[in-house]
């Protein structure tokens, strides 16, 4: 089981959607993938058709019926293996997230060897799984620790904007700094997306990133792609979605890299 971070503080990069679509490919190709959605904006989960139930009891049919999230596994230390759920894909298995984990790191200040919950959860789930993805909130905060302190390997998803490189060197600095309760975690890889080949600073920004990070940088650029932005909303991978897509194609080939570079 090899577990991989994917971070970027920078907000709206492409974290989401690349752990949702690189997971459901590597999932597609028979690898035992599971996604830990640590974003208390719950995306992935939605994303990949998690739906919350509600009371259907209540008046006003508002009342939310209670699952086991991340949450409890951080706080109430709960077993993963009691809350992680089935997805379309037999392959593919969904830790999910609940809005309560916004709370979390608050309530996390005051708990012992509090950046280790995380990593202390995954190494008790005895699943026989190949890849572990976590999904990170645009932070550096105790959320994102935990995710840095649980991984082998950082994936860096970078968009292709203004600004594309700011804040990576927080990031990388953080890294650093993690290494002493993580010593081996490492770059893993470097993933471009949001590609727009009309822009010259698209371009630009791809040249900037190889230069930097040479070989750590995924020879697959992922496109802009609107149907990558709807699928989502139909709780469908862009595999269900629509697997003709350049998204689609883009998440294939880069499953292709990422399983031949781990
Ligand atoms: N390649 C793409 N082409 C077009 N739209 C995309 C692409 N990748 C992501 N998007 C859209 O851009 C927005 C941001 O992407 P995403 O949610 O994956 O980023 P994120 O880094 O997880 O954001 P946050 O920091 O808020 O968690 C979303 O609406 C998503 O659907
Ligand atoms: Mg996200």
């Amino acid at each position: 089981m090899r577990i991989f971070v994917i971070a970027n503080q920078k907000g709206g990069v492409g974290k989401t959607t690349t752990v949702l679509n690189l997971g459901a490919s590597l999932a597609q190709k028979g690898k035992k993938v599971l996604v830990i959605d640590l974003d208390p904006q719950a995306n992935l989960s939605s994303g990949l058709g998690f739906t919350k139930q509600f009371d259907k009891k209540s008046w006003n049919n508002t009342e939310e019926v209670p699952y086991k999230s991340i949450y409890d596994v951080l706080i109430n230390q709960t077993p993963i293996s009691e809350v992680f759920v089935t997805t379309n894909d037999p392959n593919l298995f969904l830790v999910p997230s609940h809005l309560s984990l916004a709370g979390a790191e608050i309530e996390m200040v005051n708990i012992l060897a509090r950046e280790t919950l995380l990593k202390n959860a995954i190494s008790e789930f005895k699943e026989d799984i190949d890849y572990v993805l976590i999904d990170c909130p645009p932070s550096l905060g105790l959320l994102t620790i935990n995710a840095l302190t649980a991984a082998d390997d950082l994936i860096i998803p970078i968009q292709c904007e203004y600004f594309a490189l700011e804040g990576l060197g927080q990031l990388i600095e953080t890294t650093k700094l993690i290494k002493g309760i993580n010593p081996t975690l490492t770059i893993g890889g470097v993933i471009l997306t949001m590609f727009d080949s009309r822009t010259r600073l698209s371009t630009n920004v791809v040249e900037d990133v190889r230069k930097y990070f040479s070989e750590k940088a995924f020879n697959t650029v992922v496109p802009r792609n609107v149907r990558l932005s709807e699928a989502p909303s139909f709780g469908q991978t862009i595999f269900e979605y629509d697997n003709a897509s350049t998204g689609a194609q883009a998440y294939k080939e880069l499953a292709k890299e990422f399983i031949k570079r781990f």
